[in-house]
């Protein structure tokens, strides 16, 4: 990736999410950082105090209109999130000198999304989904380890650890999802574009749309782009 010489397409296209899936391969493609789907994720509780952290993006669906995590419903974020939908994620790609940036509304995945995706992790993930209640208080590690070894007994599965750690995903048990674990879809109504430009004279272009909630799911509108000054 070149600095300097990369712009935004100009005219700026329709679907800013095209470009931001295109940018998810780029990352995936040159594999120079560990997690090059790791986005910091923002919410909000009740009373405004906003909480990031970082998740994983699974993917970014330009079509349809949504990015996709997966979760513990219960966790702090599930729980603001479950209170006040609206989020903010930011993936940032040192290497290739881009920023993207997406607000929206953020809606539990279907089910029978989130259990297929649950079915294709590793026995491990399966048996640690269940055995953290994820954001609440631990007393102990080892009241970690006594939570994990008994969601083992309780599946019948070896108790996860070093020697299994890279067992294939043929090494199959039969652990359903938990009720309190699976997917996110964050649906942009705002995504802006950044790239590092020479100095710092970067590339900025904001696109907005409306979202209107629907009982088939948001229906976005057309978007409308911008740049913007660095
Ligand atoms: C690289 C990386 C990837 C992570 N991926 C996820 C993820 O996909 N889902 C998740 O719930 N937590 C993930 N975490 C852990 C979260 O950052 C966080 O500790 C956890 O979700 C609890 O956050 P909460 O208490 O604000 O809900 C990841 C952390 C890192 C550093």
């Amino acid at each position: 990736m070149s600095l300097y010489n990369e712009l935004l397409p100009d005219p700026l296209p329709a679907n800013p999410l095209s470009i931001a899936s295109g940018w998810l391969a780029d990352a995936w493609a040159a594999r120079d950082q560990p997690n090059p789907n790791s986005m910091v994720l923002a919410t909000t509780s009740v009373d405004g105090r906003p909480s990031a952290r970082v998740v994983l993006c699974k993917d970014i669906h330009a079509d349809r209109g949504y990015l996709t995590f997966v979760s513990n419903y219960d966790s702090r974020k599930g729980e603001e999130l479950a209170r006040n939908s609206r989020a903010a994620v930011v993936l940032h790609w040192d290497h290739a000198h881009r920023q993207l940036r997406i607000e929206g509304l953020v809606q539990r995945a279907p089910d029978s999304e989130s259990d297929a995706y649950f079915q294709s992790r590793p026995w491990q993930r399966r048996i640690g989904a269940w055995a953290s209640a994820q954001s609440q208080p631990l007393p102990t590690r080892e009241a970690l380890f006594a939570q994990i070894e008994a969601t083992a007994q309780r599946f019948g599965t070896p108790v996860p650890g070093p020697e299994n750690e890279h067992d294939s995903l043929d090494v199959a048990f039969d652990i359903p999802r938990p009720p309190f674990w699976g997917g996110y879809h964050l649906w942009a109504d705002a995504v802006e574009l950044w790239v590092e430009g020479e100095s710092r004279y970067h590339e900025r272009a904001r696109w907005t749309r409306t979202l209107t909630i629907a009982p088939a799911g948001p229906q976005p509108g057309p978007w409308s782009a911008t740049r913007l000054q660095p």
